[in-house]
């Protein structure tokens, strides 16, 4: 038997998200953004890979996701979908490719689904973008959402502090995540909101709640996979739990390759021809 905790072996489709909610099984979902990673994630029973637009920042260095483009998005899922076989698979659709309006949306989704072989779209957003979350369901494109901090918005909020303390902004939040149930979403993704608040929206809508810094009331958890290997020492907000220190692993075997070679230590008589 696997050492690892995967129950069922079928792929996951997003009829298992809500059937894994209805069961009151948790729902566990990291990033991948390439086919080696990708492919270490999936044996290891994670039930949703995302392919998420932090690519901007983990991938390509940029400070926020609003760079990342369509193409982008789709040269790394394509290689992610390549190397999964039980995950779902689901592709962030990047800033930009969905909010001017609701045809071009559902034509850069369609792009996503035909190019990649994902399984599904995800949209930050509620209210102000339900018309093209409903045309591009109306398309067969299934779509997870994204409610509480929404990074593409980072340039109105001014800062990444936990969203929705107020009253105002919690209610606004609760109506967007029925709004995008009643449209027909698979599952939403809150981020960065308090946990009380998270448990509420949980309980409210039918479809999973899958977590980001919003506490263990939720449905499935969601990380970056490179911040929960610990590759960057610099982050540490408190949600973050770290399961590796992947950056002192890395350092320390590439400096010792270093070493080796300098001293020619590497290679020996055994690793030659
Ligand atoms: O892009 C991303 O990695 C995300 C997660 C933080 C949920 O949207």
């Amino acid at each position: 038997m696997s050492k690892y905790m995967i129950e069922d072996t079928r792929k996951v489709t997003t009829l298992r998200l809500k059937e894994l909610k209805s069961q009151g099984k948790k729902i566990a979902m990291l990033t991948s953004y390439d086919y080696t990673m990708a492919k270490l994630v999936d044996e290891a029973g994670v039930d949703v890979i995302l392919v998420g637009d932090s690519a901007s920042n983990v991938m390509l260095g940029n400070t926020t996701t609003l760079p990342i483009t369509v193409d982008q998005m789709i040269y790394h899922a394509k290689a992610v979908a390549k190397a999964v076989s039980r995950a779902l698979v689901v592709c962030d659709m990047p800033f930009g490719s969905y909010q001017v309006n609701a045809t071009e949306g559902v034509a850069n989704a369609i792009r996503i689904m035909k190019e990649t072989a994902c399984d599904c779209v995800k949209l930050e957003g509620g209210e102000e973008i339900i018309d093209t979350v409903r045309k591009i369901l109306a398309a067969g494109i299934p779509i997870m959402g994204h409610l509480g901090l929404r990074p593409q918005s980072i340039n109105k909020y001014g800062t990444y502090a936990v969203r929705a303390k107020e009253d105002q902004e919690a209610a606004q939040l609760m109506k967007d995540a029925l709004l995008l149930e009643e449209a027909g979403c698979c599952a939403i993704v809150i981020e960065k909101v308090p946990a009380k608040l998270a448990a509420e929206v949980a309980a409210k809508v039918s479809i999973p709640i899958i977590g980001i810094g919003a506490g263990n009331g939720v449905d499935g958890q969601v990380l970056v996979l490179q911040d929960m290997l610990g590759m960057d020492r610099g982050f540490h907000p408190k949600f973050l739990r770290r399961y590796a220190d992947l950056s002192k692993i890395i350092t320390d075997a590439v400096g010792q390759y270093v070493t080796d070679v300098k001293q020619q230590a590497f290679p020996n008589d055994d690793e030659q021809y």
